[in-house]
């Protein structure tokens, strides 16, 4: 089969190249899946499960791309719950070859089923950041009706869904990003925003929780303006500062099938809408990759 290739630790996302390589194995409970559509995200390369297995050894060169949509191929043995030609959506394994591959093979519980109405294109979007939204929002900030978020990255494809999740939950939604995004995502349901090319991002005011998606000089400021008793969760890095009477966290995204499948019921009502940006082929994936920054919305390889 035809998947992408980061060869070794250290390689950057221009580095990225098309191979051939085995069909995938399908262990206990998994499934083979043929993928339709597939996402990258930006840190992927840095992350200890692209280079490492789960006992720490070494297992490069590894197939990037942890989120997919597609059609089950194969069940492991013992595998339940998926049948073959089922489409499906969810994420691969960490530490595993994953979805920029004609096939991946991945544990079934981090699928759930795609409603016949979504395209593949637009699921691939959902599960990182659909995941990664509502854990931080609501597992670990406890977000509640009626209380103030900030979201750093807001246009971004976690940020993006963040906003539309807490405003849905009744949240007063203060967004934060490039200057370029703003109309983004006061339209996405942003209540205000803060430019970060021209201000400090300390312009936002008083927050109960900050959600962050990038890290350093922003996380740092942003820590500052968490009321007593509220939490900062950032996705991008664990956090060295604390608000001065509040929790400061960072976590990594689980697999969920019953979110996925909530998530999903949004997207298909209409009232969550994933930013798809470039749509481009297994072959395109380090050029789409490098170029992501100039395009708004998640970009979504189509093997
Ligand atoms: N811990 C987890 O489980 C988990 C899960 C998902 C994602 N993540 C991490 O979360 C981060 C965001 O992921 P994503 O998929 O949402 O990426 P993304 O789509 O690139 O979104 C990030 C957004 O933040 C903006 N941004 C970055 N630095 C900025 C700065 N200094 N000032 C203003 N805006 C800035 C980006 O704009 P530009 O593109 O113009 O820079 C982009 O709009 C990544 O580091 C990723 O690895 C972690």
């Amino acid at each position: 089969m035809r998947a992408i290739i980061a060869r070794e630790r250290g390689v950057g996302v221009g580095d990225l190249v098309l191979e051939d390589r085995p069909y995938p194995y399908a262990a206990e409970n998994d499934v083979v899946v043929r993928v339709h559509a597939a996402g990258f995200t930006p840190g992927e390369l840095e992350w200890p499960g692209t280079w490492t297995d789960r006992a720490g050894h070494d297992r490069a060169p590894a197939i990037p791309g942890h989120e997919l949509s597609g059609v089950v191929a194969e069940l492991g043995y013992g595998t339940t719950g998926l049948t073959v030609g089922q489409r499906v959506f969810g994420l691969t394994d960490w530490a595993r070859d994953g979805s920029l591959a004609e096939f991946t093979a991945v544990e079934a519980r981090n699928l759930a089923a795609l409603p016949a109405g979504i395209d593949h294109t637009v699921a691939a979007a959902l599960p990182i950041s659909g995941l990664t939204a509502w854990q931080g929002l609501f597992d670990h900030a406890r977000l509640t009706t009626g209380q103030t978020v900030l979201i750093t990255g807001a246009a971004g494809a976690v940020g993006s869904i963040a906003v539309q999740l807490a405003r849905e939950a009744g949240a007063v939604v203060i967004g934060a990003g490039r200057a370029r995004d703003r109309e983004v995502v006061l339209d996405l349901g942003a209540q205000d925003f803060v430019d970060l090319d021209t201000k400090d991002v300390r312009e936002a005011g008083d927050v109960d929780v900050v959600f962050d998606v990038i890290g350093g000089e922003v996380l740092a400021g942003a820590a500052e303006l968490v009321r007593p008793g509220g939490t900062l969760v950032s996705v991008a890095m664990p956090p060295d500062v604390r608000p001065k009477d509040g929790r400061a966290l960072f976590f990594v995204v689980e697999p969920d099938r019953v979110r996925l499948a909530d998530l999903a019921r949004r997207v298909s009502d209409g009232r969550l809408r994933p930013l798809v940006g470039a749509v481009r082929p297994l072959s395109e994936t380090a050029d789409a990759c490098v170029r992501t920054s100039s395009v708004i919305g998640k970009t979504i390889i189509v093997p």
